[in-house]
């Protein structure tokens, strides 16, 4: 299973079979059945920075094909350049939010010799937890050494310093999960040679005609590759946030309460409606790209955490028409809009 995900002559068909084989086995082991919206809100935990979906919710997440495949290959790639900064030398990593199947590191385990890895496995949800301890007993996996953490991953304190840390705590455009207040708590527990994945999030503002692709109340129907980068009809208007671990906590440090909605926020970035012969069809859309490690990237509508997310509060579009647009945090961060008076 691991071989057909790692080989990048891998058909999207195998792709496909070799994660969906991976969850079944889990399931069968850890009692954890996917389902996107399993007794949603009442099994999620509201953290202070954040939501963290149930377990079902996050067994789901390893089905979204090409993000479990791109961030497995991405942390694959990302120990072997550990292997060679550090040699000798047990790399200690970090899976902060790793849900009941621990998707994007278990696979990876027969990759490496025992004595190689020093792993903690971290999650809010205790059920996830004790799934992962009964795929950790089966024979192979149990020669590493592998611990389970209960903890909030905004707050954890690792007790050494980390090599690797890994963290898909997020949906598209950072909204909902602490994808942010993770990498800035956990970025800084790093050796300075030391890898957080994903390495950048860049969430950017543009017009865009969605079509079908997104429905009115910003449900994806269907990831349509058509309607990606190479579509006709954008407009970038600009990066509205680039979540970096290297500067996440100062970022952090920088936010400030948002002087309408007196809601913490990181510093605002302002932004106008470009002007074009015609608006129609067109939308004030955010789209998120992932620099998983390296040159294993996830672009617009590759994956659900890639998908557009749809700006009403910009409609209708008008040209010259400036917004103040700051990252929220607190329980369900996202970004906030409020027009600007022209002067
Ligand atoms: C989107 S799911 C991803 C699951 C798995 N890592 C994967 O990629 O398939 C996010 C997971 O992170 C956990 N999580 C989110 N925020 C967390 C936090 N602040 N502390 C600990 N766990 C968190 C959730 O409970 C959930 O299991």
């Amino acid at each position: 299973m691991c071989d057909t995900i790692l080989d990048e002559a891998s058909s999207p068909a195998e792709l496909g079979d070799a994660l969906q084989a991976f969850s079944s086995l889990c399931s069968d082991i850890g009692g954890v059945q996917p389902n996107p919206s399993f007794d949603a809100w009442a099994q999620d935990a509201l953290l202070d920075s954040g939501v963290a979906i149930n377990p079902e919710a996050a067994a789901h997440c390893a089905g979204d094909y090409q993000r479990s495949v791109v961030f497995i290959r991405g942390v694959h790639a990302a120990i072997n350049r550990l292997k060679q900064r550090f040699p000798g030398t047990p790399l200690e990593i970090l899976y902060a939010g790793c849900g009941p199947f621990a998707t994007l590191l278990l696979p990876l385990l027969g990759k490496f010799e025992p004595g190689e890895l020093n792993i903690s496995l971290l999650d809010i949800h205790q059920r996830s937890l004790d799934s992962v301890e009964c795929l950790l007993a089966q024979p192979g996996i149990r020669a590493h050494r592998v611990r389970t953490i209960r903890n909030d991953a905004c707050h954890y304190e690792h007790p050494v310093k980390l090599h690797l840390v890994i963290c898909e705590t997020m949906q598209k455009s950072l909204e909902q999960e602490p994808q942010f207040a993770v990498t800035a708590n956990l970025a800084p527990q790093l050796w300075p040679a030391g890898i957080f994945i994903p390495e950048l999030i860049e969430v950017t503002l543009q017009l865009a005609e969605l079509g079908d692709a997104v429905s009115t109340d910003n449900t994806p129907l269907q990831p349509d590759p058509a309607a990606g980068a190479k579509s006709p009809g954008r407009h970038p208007i600009a990066t509205i946030f680039t979540l970096s671990p290297r500067h996440a906590a100062e970022q952090l440090h920088g936010a400030r309460p948002n002087p309408y909605t007196n809601k913490l926020e990181l510093a605002p970035v302002f932004v106008e409606i470009p002007r074009v012969d015609d608006y129609t069809g067109l939308d004030a859309v955010l789209f998120t790209r992932i620099v998983v490690f390296e040159r294993y990237r996830l672009g617009d509508y590759d994956a659900q955490i890639t998908l557009p997310l749809r700006c009403p509060e910009l409609l209708p579009l008008t040209s010259g028409k400036r917004y103040r647009v700051g990252y929220q945090l607190g329980t369900y961060p996202r970004f906030d809009f409020a027009p600007v008076q022209n002067d």
